[in-house]
């Protein structure tokens, strides 16, 4: 039953858009200020693990302490064992990309030490903390020839700005040997790997999780959407825009939609972590490539029909509504076969959400052959209601019937007035085909979420052109 699939389409939304043609996106997803805290707050978790991997070398050296003559002093194995990252802030820099800055870092650092003079060998621990480090970052954000989104580090400095030792033992001129030959060499060489971690982190860490957005979702076996980055996000002072395709598209042979996506001006909302914007240009796109895939045709037969129902698909009881029916073709079951005229368009207004799709119904008699006798071809207009919703990650979208006007286009039973078949066409458009495609749109479409990320407190609102879902993230 291609209506299956065939209806989809019409919420099949899920995704988002960017056009080439005209350059507008069908689908654009926002970043506030308030999401890019909270990626930062799960990124320091990151990067705290990944400062624990700054491997220190060992210091040593001769030291001439007067009266001993000269010492031979070694500081070795040193272990990082503490981290902390108390104030970091992340800034979006117009056109650039984002400016991430961290103060007053604390790393403290584990260690032994040993000095050796003629025979004697004396050794102990000591302890270093590392105080006031600042790191700063810039991170550029691109889209690689696959349509993925990019991030690379830029211009990292570090500075450290106070190092205090302890040591264990009673050798008081330890400290100041540290102070005066080690403790330059060792903030540079803490300096010098600081930003070669932080950068880590980022090509290994943050970047493969960026990469994990689905550019292209199978929705069936007709239909895809292209999720694909139009280009590199823009940077906004207050926000961040990834503009993405949002296009369906037949998997057996793309084809250019013959329209382009419409301008979407979203709102200044920052509220919530981020905003996704989806073009009436997805949904369209859905209903072209369905339309064009032949896939928007319904056939209904009476085994569809609850048992119960007074309006089952005979020629009995058509022969109430229309005689000749009867007359011609007794006692036979009947078939309505309906269809698409043209892709169907959804029209997304301030408030309302409406489909005014043209539909053919051809109504047949079975004969007892199992060939089919033609008896009527109705045009149908409707207006149909349309209802979206988020669960679990997905939109999900209702269809109600608002009204249906029937032309009557071809009789093969003589002529008759339309109206009579008024009732019936209601009752199976909104009873039979009606509840298959709400059946159908209940499964939902993913959103383009990168992993381990899920979304709450969901909202929703309409715009000319596009509807507005904003939600709060949670990494997990
Ligand atoms: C619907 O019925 C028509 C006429 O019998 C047939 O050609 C077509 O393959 C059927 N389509 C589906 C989707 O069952
Ligand atoms: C035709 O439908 C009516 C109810 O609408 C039912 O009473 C009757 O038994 C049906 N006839 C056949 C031949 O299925
Ligand atoms: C929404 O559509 C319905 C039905 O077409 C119409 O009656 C109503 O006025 C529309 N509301 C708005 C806010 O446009
Ligand atoms: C089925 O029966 C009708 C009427 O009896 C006849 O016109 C038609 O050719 C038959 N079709 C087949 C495939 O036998």
């Amino acid at each position: 039953m291609n209506i299956a699939y065939g209806l989809t389409f019409l919420f099949s939304m899920a995704a988002f858009v960017g056009a080439t043609d005209t350059g507008n996106p069908g689908f654009v997803v926002r970043l506030t200020q308030k999401g890019l805290d909270y990626a930062l707050q799960e990124g320091m978790i990151v990067l705290q693990q990944q400062l624990f991997q700054i491997q220190l070398p060992d210091f040593s050296g001769t030291y001439d302490v007067g009266v001993l003559g000269k010492v031979k002093y070694r500081f070795s194995s040193m272990t990082i064992s503490s981290v902390q990252l108390p104030s970091y802030q992340v800034i979006p820099v117009p056109d650039k990309g984002l400016k991430l800055s961290i103060s007053g870092a604390f790393i403290q650092v584990d260690g032994r030490w040993d000095v050796r003079y003629s025979f004697i060998h004396e050794d102990g621990s000591f302890n270093i903390k590392v105080l006031g480090i600042s790191i700063s970052v810039g991170l550029i954000l691109g889209s690689d020839e696959s349509g993925r989104p990019t991030i690379a580090p830029s211009d990292c400095s570090c500075h450290i700005s106070n190092v205090e030792v302890h040591m264990s033992g009673t050798i008081g001129w330890l400290v100041d040997l540290f102070h005066n030959n080690v403790e330059s060499e060792l903030r540079q060489s803490m300096e010098n790997k600081i930003c070669p971690e932080v950068t880590q982190s980022i090509s290994s860490k943050l970047l493969p999780l960026l990469q994990t957005l689905p550019v292209t979702t199978k929705i069936d076996q007709i239909s895809a959407i292209d999720y694909s980055l139009t280009g590199p996000p823009s940077v906004m002072a207050n926000w961040i825009d990834v503009l993405l395709k949002g296009e369906f598209f037949d998997i057996s042979h793309r084809t250019t939609p013959p329209f382009s996506p419409p301008v979407m001006s979203l709102p200044p909302e920052q509220d919530l972590m981020v905003y996704f914007a989806v073009s009436e240009y997805l949904f369209n796109t859905a209903g072209f490539v369905y339309q064009d895939a032949g896939a928007l045709v319904f056939n209904l037969t009476d085994d569809m029909i609850p048992k119960e129902s007074s309006m089952h698909l005979n020629t009995s009881s058509f022969g109430i509504l229309i005689p000749s029916i009867s007359k011609m073709y007794p006692n036979m079951l009947m078939k309505l076969k309906i269809s698409t005229a043209s892709a169907p368009a959804l029209n997304i207004k301030p408030g309302n959400l409406t489909l005014s799709p043209v539909g053919n119904i051809q109504a047949y008699a079975i004969l007892p052959n199992s060939s089919l006798a033609p008896l009527f071809l109705l045009q149908l207009n409707t207006n149909v209601l349309a209802k979206v919703a988020v669960n679990s990650g997905k939109i999900v979208g209702s269809l109600e019937l608002d009204k249906v006007e029937i032309q009557l286009v071809q009789s093969d039973v003589g002529p008759f007035s339309v109206s009579v078949l008024s009732i019936a066409v209601n009752y199976y458009v909104s009873a039979t085909l009606l509840p298959r495609v709400n059946e159908i749109l209940k499964n939902g479409y993913p959103l383009p979420l990168i992993e381990h990320i899920q979304l709450t407190d969901f909202v929703i609102q309409t715009y000319e052109h596009y509807l507005l879902f904003g939600a709060n993230a949670h990494y997990e």
